[in-house]
C-alpha cells in the first residue's frame, strides 16, 4: 500500500499542482480532500497553461480517476465551467471525475454573506478569496448546510435553499443580487447537472484500495492556513493538513503511508495575517516579479519573504512529513545572498515554535542566517549534480534544518524542469 498525502507546508501556493501532476501517472486515483474553488493550481504542459481551481490536476493525465471528497465545498457552476474548459481542450472528463455525495454545496448568497462579514470585521478582515468558502463551512458545522447528494432531489433542494436564503436575507439586512429568484433558479439548474458525477466516494476509495489501487490525497492551501493548526484567525475554514485527508475522504489513517510536503524555496502569503520573514523592500519585489507571485484565483499580489524554518518544522511535525518537495528554486538565481529564518526572537528569548496566539505571533522577529547566492541560472536543471554548489548547499541546509529529506526540486514551471532526487522517497513513489 502506497497511498500518500500531498500537503502545502506554508501559506498555500507552494506548487502542489505541478508536483501532483508529476506523480499522478503512478497513482490510480487523485482525491482532493478540502477547500473549494479558492485554490488555484497552475500546471504548464508544453505551450498550454491550465489553472485548476477545484478539479485535481491529475485530470490532465490520460488515465486515472479524480475525486472531490466529502471535505470539499462545491460551487456547482464553477465545477461545470471547469469541466467545460477541460473538455474544450480535448481532455476526457466524463467517467473520470467523481464528486462525493457528502461534499457541501456553496450556495449563491454565500458570497454576499462573506463580503458583508469581511466588511464588518473592519481592520481584522481576513482577506478571503470571496468565493463563499467560509460561509459554506460555517453552515456545514452549524448543521445547516446542503450536501451535494441533496442536489439529486431538486424539490427538496429548492425548499432548503429558500429557507437558507431567507435566513441570509435577515442577516444581510437588505437585498442582494445573489438572493434573487433568478440566482436561485440558475443555481438549481447547475446543481442538478452535478448528478452524473455524484457517488459515495468514501466507499469508492476504500473499495479501490481493497483492489490494490493507489490513491494520492491532494490538499489545497497550506499548513499555516489550516483552521486548527494555522495562523488563526487568518486562515481558511477547512483542515488543509494531512489529518484532513482522512476526514475529508473517508480513507482511514491506517490506509495512508506517507506525506509529501510542498515548500517554496522562499515564502509567500496572500491575504492578511502575520508573516515573520516578509520582505517589504526591493528583494521582496524581486521575488514577486521573478516568481510571478500573483494569485491564480484572485490576481492579488502575493506577499514574499525568506524561507521560514520554524514554519517548515512545525509543518513537518503536524503532517508527519516523510519527504519535502522544494519548488521555485530558480526564482532565487539572481540574488547575491539568500537568507533563511532559523528561529524567532521573542520578548522571552529565542523560540523555535509557532505561538498559538496571533498577538504573540505578530510580535516575533526572524533570526536570519545568510548564505551565498549562486548568481547563475538553475532554470530547467533536471539532475542534482548539475546544480551550482551554492544552490546545492542551500537545499542541503534547508533539509537538515527542517529535518526532512528533500525528494524533489522544481527548477521551473514545466513538467521536465524538475529534479527527482535519486534514492529519495519521491523517486520511489513515482515508480509505477
Ligand atoms: P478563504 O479560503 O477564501 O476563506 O480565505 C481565507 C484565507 O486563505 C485568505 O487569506 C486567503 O488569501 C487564503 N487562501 C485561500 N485559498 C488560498 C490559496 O489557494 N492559496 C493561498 N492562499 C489562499
Amino acid at each position: 500500500m502506497k497511498n500518500i498525502v500531498v500537503v502545502g507546508t506554508q501559506w498555500g501556493d507552494e506548487g502542489k499542482g505541478k508536483v501532483v501532476d508529476l506523480l499522478a501517472p503512478a497513482f490510480d486515483i487523485v482525491a482532493r480532500y478540502q477547500g473549494g474553488h479558492n485554490a488555484g493550481h497552475t500546471v504548464i504542459v508544453g505551450d498550454r497553461k491550465f489553472i485548476l481551481r477545484l478539479i485535481p490536476s491529475g485530470i490532465l493525465r490520460d488515465t486515472g480517476t479524480c475525486v472531490l471528497g466529502n471535505g470539499v465545498v462545491v460551487d456547482a457552476q464553477a465545477f461545470l465551467d471547469e469541466v467545460d474548459g477541460l473538455e474544450a481542450l480535448g481532455i476526457e472528463v466524463q467517467g473520470r471525475l467523481l464528486v462525493s455525495n457528502r461534499a457541501h454545496l456553496i450556495l449563491p448568497h454565500y458570497r454576499s454573506v462573506e463580503r458583508v462579514s469581511e466588511e464588518r470585521r473592519g481592520d481584522d478582515r481576513v482577506g478571503t478569496t470571496m468565493r463563499g468558502i467560509g460561509p459554506a463551512y460555517e453552515q456545514k458545522t452549524g448543521r445547516r448546510g446542503i450536501r451535494v447528494g441533496d442536489a439529486l432531489n431538486p424539490e427538496r433542494l429548492r425548499a432548503t435553499l429558500k429557507s437558507s436564503r431567507d435566513e441570509a436575507a435577515t442577516w444581510l439586512e437588505g437585498s442582494e443580487p445573489e438572493l434573487s429568484d433568478a440566482a436561485l433558479d440558475a443555481f438549481l439548474e447547475a446543481a442538478v447537472k452535478l448528478a452524473p458525477f455524484v457517488v459515495d466516494t468514501g466507499r469508492f476509495l476504500n473499495d479501490a484500495v481493497d483492489d490494490g489501487k493507489r490513491v494520492l490525497l491532494e490538499g489545497a492551501q497550506g499548513t499555516m492556513l489550516d483552521v486548527d493548526h494555522g495562523s488563526y484567525p487568518f486562515v481558511t475554514s477547512s483542515s488543509s493538513t494531512a489529518g484532513g485527508a482522512c476526514t475529508g475522504t473517508g480513507l482511514p489513517p491506517t490506509r495512508v503511508s506517507g506525506a509529501l510536503g510542498i515548500a517554496k524555496a522562499y515564502t509567500t502569503r496572500v491575504g492578511a495575517g502575520p508573516f515573520p520573514t516578509e520582505l517589504l523592500d526591493d528583494r521582496g519585489r524581486h521575488l514577486q516579479d521573478r516568481g510571478q507571485e500573483f494569485g491564480s484565483v484572485t490576481g492579488r499580489p502575493r506577499r514574499t519573504g525568506w524561507f521560514d524554518v520554524p514554519v517548515a518544522r512545525y509543518s513537518a511535525r503536524i503532517n508527519g512529513l516523510t519527504s519535502l518537495a522544494l519548488t521555485k528554486l530558480d526564482v532565487l538565481d539572481e540574488l547575491d545572498s539568500v537568507s533563511v529564518c532559523v528561529e524567532y526572537r521573542t520578548a522571552d528569548g529565542p523560540c523555535d515554535s509557532i505561538p498559538s496566539s496571533i498577538k504573540d505571533y505578530e510580535r516575533v522577529e526572524p533570526i536570519l542566517e545568510h548564505m551565498d547566492g549562486w548568481r547563475t541560472s538553475t532554470r530547467g536543471i533536471s539532475k542534482l549534480e548539475d546544480l551550482p554548489a551554492a544552490a546545492r548547499a542551500y537545499v542541503d541546509a534547508l533539509s537538515s534544518l527542517v529535518g526532512v529529506e528533500i525528494g524533489l526540486i522544481s527548477t521551473g514551471p514545466e513538467r521536465d524542469e524538475t529534479i527527482v532526487v535519486p534514492g529519495g522517497r519521491v523517486a520511489a513513489w513515482a515508480e509505477n
